[in-house]
């Protein structure tokens, strides 16, 4: 039998929706999980004003600066990138995050969760800020929550990254 992929699960998350998804998921995947962190003020997006800066941070494509992975990236087979959609946009702290750890990721999987519009264009700003096709993606609206079939949606996006990081193992032996 062949060993377990190392999976770590990564996210950004304002309001507590996506750090739940990110939990539920890195326990479902046996995977390392950690917060993408900002430092001393910049972590401020709590009320209406931090809310207006998110807005504005994600429209005006501002690079903000977060703090480095606690974790090896590189030790991993895959890393999967959550983040909450602004405004049909990643959440800056999630763009900034991955353009600095881009060469460090071997594969790439991507989720976001939403209200419930504009989940593709975020998704693709990830995956082109890592300048990598993604293994999978997922996307969680508040209507999944609701309907409780969030939970449909993150296993089948657990299964479709381990399926695809199996076919590359088989690949690689080959070559
Ligand atoms: C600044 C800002 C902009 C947002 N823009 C969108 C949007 O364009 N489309 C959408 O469906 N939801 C939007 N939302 C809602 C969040 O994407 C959604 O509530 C998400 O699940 C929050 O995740 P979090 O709790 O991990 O921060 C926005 C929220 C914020 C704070």
């Amino acid at each position: 039998m062949s060993a377990a992929h190392k999976i770590l699960v990564v996210y950004y998350s304002r309001s507590g929706t996506t750090q739940r998804i990110a939990e539920l998921l890195a326990s479902e995947l046996g995977a390392d999980i950690e917060a993408i962190r900002e430092p001393g003020e910049h972590a401020a997006r709590r009320g209406a004003r931090g809310y207006v800066r998110s807005l504005l941070d994600a429209l005006r494509h501002r690079d903000v600066r977060v703090m480095p992975p606690i974790h090896d990236l590189s030790a991993y087979d895959a890393v999967v990138v959550g983040t909450p959609v602004w405004a049909s946009h990643a959440s800056a702290p999630a763009v900034a995050w991955l353009k600095a750890q881009h060469a460090h990721i071997r594969h790439l999987a991507l989720f976001c969760t939403l209200g419930g519009r504009g989940s593709q264009p975020a998704l693709d700003q990830m995956a082109k800020a890592v300048g990598k096709t993604p293994l999978a993606v997922c996307a969680v609206t508040a209507h999944d929550l609701r309907r409780r079939i969030d939970g449909t949606k993150r296993q089948g996006f657990g299964q479709k990254i381990r399926h695809r990081l199996a076919k590359l193992r088989q690949t690689e032996w080959i070559e």
